[in-house]
């Protein structure tokens, strides 16, 4: 946290001496002091820089380049002689005064870990900032012939924290290795039950759709039509669960046949044009000749593609455009969709594709899914030696169209070459 800065810092600028304002780190969990001291700095010029914990003032130093600073030895994570034995073994900190701010009895072990002096709590306010300028004018202090016998408990000290802190860290990592085992686990569990029931549910629909059980009326078609409509959509559901599900465990099987790209480009196309109206978005079809062999599970390609065409729809509002086309690149079968929907953020580009990650994880978010069109898509592509990659904004027109969301390339090895 910074209480007065800019956002992009000067190279270190030689401390000026007569006026004695400089950039001050200041390491504190404890809000009160804080305040205090920030107050005081502040109030004789200096530029603050403030955290509560010291991992984070060790990251802090190396970002704004301090050329004093002030550490609390009571401060949580890595204490204050751990957080100032790190910074004194830091080569840009060479020359800039650490200040501990401690109690009377914590002096001598203060300056064998690398301080160079320190102020006393509870801090004096009429002092402070000449305590301050003392240190920035060249003030230090050594340590006395304890300093060996203190910096050796003091090792033994950080030593101990370690030992603790990886033992804690082990026991951590099992809870989560056995929660990672639990989510695989419940995934399986749900999928089939919920896969299970399909079956019946969508024999029956279709017996009756096709009117082996008997005639019917034209409202009972239109009932009949919107369960189907629903069946479907729980179905594509438990479908990706299923997959997903045996993707993570391994037991996903593949088929290795000859296919067209081009062919199973245009049954996903149609596919996820079918369950859309048509005038919700504007659909710019490119070149989808085939053929364009290649060799693998057609069927899971075509989900695949299924999952990125219908992200594509789901995520461009009404109006907006999407493009599609495929192409021979090389060695590879290409298909791009580019859409105009809003994009994804950098920092949520390579997330995506983890399983149930959703940039719009809230209840209340606008789109259906359940976070594993992606996931699925990534690692079928994967598993038949493809790769899918995604840019966006888009940084190339697809079908002559320059859109402003996300552009998908999903790229197959080409066949009979
Ligand atoms: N074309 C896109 N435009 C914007 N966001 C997208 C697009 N494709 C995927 N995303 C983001 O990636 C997330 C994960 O996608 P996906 O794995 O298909 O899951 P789902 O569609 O079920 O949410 C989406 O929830 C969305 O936040
Ligand atoms: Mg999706």
């Amino acid at each position: 946290m910074s209480v007065r800065s800019d956002e992009t810092f000067p190279e270190r600028a030689s401390v000026d001496y007569d006026s004695c304002v400089a950039r001050v780190l200041h390491i504190e969990d404890d809000p009160h002091s804080r305040r205090l001291v920030s107050k005081l700095l502040l109030r004789a010029g200096h530029e603050v820089f403030e955290t509560e914990s010291g991992l984070e003032g060790i990251r802090m130093a190396r970002r704004v380049q301090p050329e004093l600073v002030l550490v609390d030895i009571n401060v949580p994570d890595l204490d204050g002689y751990e957080v100032t034995l790190r910074l004194r073994s830091m080569r840009e900190l060479d020359g800039v005064p650490i200040v501990a701010i401690t109690a009377e009895g914590d002096r001598q072990t203060s300056l064998a870990v690398g301080a160079n002096g320190f102020v006393t709590k509870p801090i004096d306010a009429r002092r402070f900032a000449e305590q301050v300028a003392g240190f920035l004018r060249g003030h230090r202090e050594s340590a006395d012939e304890t300093g060996e016998t203190k910096l050796r408990e003091q090792s033994q000290r950080i030593v101990e924290h370690l030992e603790r802190k990886v033992v804690e860290l082990a026991a951590a990592n099992e809870r989560l290795e056995e929660l990672a085992r639990l989510r695989r686990e419940f995934l399986q569990n749900v999928s089939h039950e919920l896969a299970t029931p399909m079956t019946p549910v969508v024999g029956y629909l279709k017996l009756l759709l096709d009117e082996e059980l008997g005639p019917l009326t034209d409202l009972q078609r239109k009932c009949l039509g919107s369960i189907e409509r629903s069946t479907r959509r729980l179905r594509s559901v438990t479908d990706t669960l299923l997959d997903v599900s045996a993707l993570e465990s391994g037991r996903m099987h593949y088929f290795e046949r000859d296919y067209d790209f081009a062919d199973v480009a245009r049954r996903a196309l149609a596919q996820v044009r079918e369950s859309l109206p048509d005038e919700r978005l504007t659909w710019r079809i490119g070149a989808m000749e085939g053929p364009l062999p290649g060799r693998g599970d057609p069927d899971k390609l075509r989900r695949a593609i299924v999952h990125v065409l219908d992200n594509a729809a789901k995520f461009t509002p009404r109006g907006g455009t999407i493009a599609v086309e495929v192409a021979r690149v090389g060695a590879w079968h290409e298909l791009r969709v580019a859409d105009g929907g809003p994009g994804i953020a950098p920092n949520a580009q390579e997330r995506i594709f983890e399983p149930f990650y959703q940039v719009d994880g809230s209840v209340t978010r606008a789109h259906g899914g359940v976070g594993l069109g992606l996931a699925f898509a990534r690692r079928v592509t994967e598993a038949l030696g493809g790769q899918i990659e995604l840019v966006s904004p888009p940084n190339a027109p697809v079908v002559g169209e320059q859109l402003g969301g996300t552009l998908v390339k999903l790229r197959l090895p080409a066949s009979g070459a």
